[in-house]
């Protein structure tokens, strides 16, 4: 069988995913085995038609595809993102069609889950058959179980496209209907005094978002930063030597740190606006999200509030909606609100925009910041145990930031935790004291949230007298 593995690490061969592929072709040495350093060609691929052609060939060739990548920002690395839109700008997709595929994703599992989702749907897109995603943590390959599950995954794979055994399908095609946007209604203006506010769009990637973008301006009075023109050279290399000073090898080359200071740290509010391109944003937003790992995994998004508008089917993509919120989820940050193109009406668009601008700037004069849900409040427990554990040797810079932010909140620390609760679960063994406690318990439950209520509703009489 042939087997064609398209590797999207921008470090090429060099790269954790890699020795997955290699331990492969150890353990499956009767198959033919062919790797194409799709990360770290992207740029010549890109420029010279021949060699991508070429690549093409090979799929043509391929009885079997292999997406194989380290998750970069939630998702695939900028350069996967961007062979994926030269297969649909080329004309290519039909070399894909009815060919079997798999994903091995490596990552610390923060949000692996979207990028396996991401790889699966444009696959299925493609019309190719998929067999599903090893999502493996970086480490995982070092263990026996790990091993035996990674060879184990393949063997039934590898098994299931010999049989040709028909695969099912988990996502539904996207439709994509187009119309003009043309602003109608008076624009309601906010005023934005006082508070730095930022719009950062991709106005190169058509659809309905420099309308949108105008109107937003309209409203706010402020100028749209738009990413397809500030010089960002590269993608993330993944080198990580940002980990230590938070200084890129970019940096003086190209003009991202610099934008991405200035329009997204310094700001209060963060408006993002671009088109959706296969099941995500553009490759130019995606290259502009990953460079901003020179700041590791700080929180970037802390206390601004943020929102998205968006033109394209999101309400087909809940996968895209959910990578939204993740960024001012995890960072404690709040999502104001996403809106999209979607209605088809130009005046029910003009009152989204107007409302969401009205929105972002009365929740940041009140500091609003919802709690965090599942997605946020997990994924940060996730970066807590690696930066407090493996990850702080080559990110001493999040430790330090993760300290000072009072991040390490481990249960263990907490002394009601050390002490109180293995005491009472102690006395809770014994029969007559567990009795009470299960007799009273939905009361003693409430007891301090009853004595807030108490407290608010004193004070409140208090003022009203
Ligand atoms: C720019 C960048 C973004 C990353 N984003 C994520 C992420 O969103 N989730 C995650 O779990 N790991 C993330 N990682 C960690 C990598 O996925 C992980 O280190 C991977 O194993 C590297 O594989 P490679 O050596 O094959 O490139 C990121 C790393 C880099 C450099």
């Amino acid at each position: 069988m042939k087997i064609l593995v398209l590797h999207g690490s921008p470090k090429g061969d060099i790269s954790v995913t890699m020795q997955y592929i290699k331990y492969l072709e150890v353990c499956f040495p009767e198959h033919e085995w062919n790797t194409v350093l799709v990360g770290s060609m992207i740029r010549s691929l890109e420029k010279e038609h021949d060699r991508f052609d070429a690549v093409m060939e090979d799929v043509v060739k391929a009885d079997m595809i292999v997406w194989s990548f380290p998750v970069y920002h939630l998702l695939v690395p900028y350069q996967v993102k961007r062979f994926i839109e030269l297969i649909g700008e080329r004309g290519a997709a039909g070399a894909f069609n009815g060919k079997y595929a798999m994903a091995l994703t490596t990552s610390i599992h923060f949000m692996d889950h979207t990028a396996r989702n991401y790889i699966h749907a444009v696959c299925e897109d493609l019309g190719m058959q998929f067999g599903g995603t090893f999502s493996a943590e970086m480490n995982d390959l070092l263990k026996k179980r790990g091993q035996m599950a990674w060879c184990g995954f393949m063997k039934h794979l590898i098994d299931d496209v010999m049989k040709k055994r028909v695969l099912p399908k988990a996502f539904l095609p996207i439709s994509k209907p187009s119309w003009n946007y043309i602003p109608v209604s008076p624009v309601s203006k906010t005023d934005p005094s006082g508070l730095k506010v930022s719009l950062i769009a991709d106005l190169s990637s058509g659809g309905n978002v420099r309308g949108m973008a105008d109107r937003l301006k309209a409203c706010l009075g402020i100028e749209p930063i738009d990413i397809s023109r500030i010089d960002i050279q590269n993608g993330c290399s993944g080198c990580c030597h940002c980990g230590f000073d938070n200084c890129c090898i970019y940096d003086g080359t190209d003009g991202f740190k610099e934008a991405f200071v200035k329009n997204v740290m310094e700001a209060d509010v963060v408006i993002f606006l671009g088109t959706i391109h296969d099941r995500y944003l553009s490759s130019a937003f995606k290259k502009f999200f990953d460079r901003s790992f020179v700041f590791n995994h700080a929180p970037l998004y802390w206390g601004k509030q943020v929102a998205w508008l968006v033109s394209g089917p999101l309400t087909q993509i809940p996968n895209l909606r959910q990578i939204m919120e993740i960024y001012p989820g995890f960072s404690r940050g709040n999502l104001v609100g996403i809106v999209s193109d979607e209605g088809g009406s130009s005046q029910e668009l003009d009152a989204l925009i107007d409302s969401l601008a009205a929105r972002c700037i009365s929740l940041a004069r009140d500091k609003i910041i919802l709690p965090q849900d599942f997605l946020g409040f997990g994924g940060m427990k996730v970066f807590r145990d690696s930066i407090w554990g493996e990850l702080r040797m080559v990110f001493p810079q999040d430790y330090r930031l993760y300290r000072r932010l009072k991040l390490f909140d481990f249960p263990q620390k907490k002394i009601f935790n050390r002490i109180v609760v293995p005491l009472a679960s102690l006395m809770l063994k014994i029969p007559f004291i567990r009795k009470a406690f299960l007799k009273n318990s939905k009361r003693g439950m409430i007891m301090s949230h009853a004595a807030v209520v108490k407290k608010a509703r004193s004070v409140q009489e208090q003022t009203a007298v």
